[in-house]
């Protein structure tokens, strides 16, 4: 089974989705450089301080702050069976950070058109207990109690940047700074492509098998 994987798609394609599947249904330990900002932002680090400044508009961090954020956490958790990447990197410059720290076995990358993702991410909600981070959609992905987290029972929340025009931002700035990922990882020969449309279960399964 591959170790290291890289979750790539724009925003809203069901990476934090199909990543929290892999945690919990096959062990992997997610890092997700949006769930570790937003915590910052909740505790009003200088960290929080800085990304919310960013994060409100989708526009991106700076590579540097991301980088020296990853680095720490990578080696923080010293030899692990597996990570999951979901988020990170999202420049050519984080992707070369990252393969200085390690080998990245696969490049997972989910496919949607933009109509779908703008619908899916305006409908989102998340949960904001650090220690869960479920995410829900009100038609695709209902929670069992309205507005309740289904895992920790915590009362979910529609994210600052899910608005409608901050989503509008946030694809853009997916196209001119992480979508040149994917030649990134062709050249490599790390990428697997899946179309990221359609019932989650039946996705999750086309992940497993690109694990294999
Ligand atoms: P981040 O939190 O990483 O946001 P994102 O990449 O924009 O991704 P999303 O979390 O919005 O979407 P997703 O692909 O995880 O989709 P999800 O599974 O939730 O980053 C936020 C911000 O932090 C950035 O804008 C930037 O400012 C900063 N940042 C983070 N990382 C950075 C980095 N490396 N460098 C610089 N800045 C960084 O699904 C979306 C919705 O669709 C949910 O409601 C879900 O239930 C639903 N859904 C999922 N799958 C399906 C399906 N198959 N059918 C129907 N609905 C579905």
């Amino acid at each position: 089974m591959k170790s290291m994987i890289v979750l790539l798609g724009p925003p809203g394609a069901g990476k934090g989705t199909q990543g929290e599947k892999l945690q919990t249904e096959l062990g992997y330990i997610r890092l997700s450089t949006g769930d570790m900002l937003r915590e910052a932002v909740r505790n009003g680090t200088e960290l929080g301080k800085l990304a919310k400044t960013y994060m409100d508009s989708g526009a991106l961090v700076p590579n540097d702050v991301i980088i020296g954020l990853m680095k720490d956490k990578i080696q923080s958790l010293g030899k692990v069976p597996g990570i999951i990447f979901d988020g990170f990197p999202r420049t050519v410059e984080q992707a070369e950070a990252l393969d200085k720290e390690l080998d990245v076995d696969l490049a997972l990358n989910f496919d949607v058109a933009d109509g779908e993702l703008i619908e899916r991410l305006t409908q989102r909600r998340s949960c904001p207990n650090p220690s869960c981070q479920a995410v829900y959609h009100l038609v695709y992905n209902a929670p069992k109690v309205a507005g309740k987290c289904d895992k920790c029972g915590s009362e979910l929340y529609q994210r600052d940047d899910d608005k409608a025009e901050t989503v509008k931002n946030r694809l853009e700035v997916y196209r001119k700074n992480t979508f040149p990922l994917i030649g990134y990882y062709t050249d490599a020969k790390k990428i697997c492509t899946i179309p990221g449309t359609g019932d989650i279960n039946a996705i999750f399964e086309q992940v497993k098998k690109a694990i294999q």
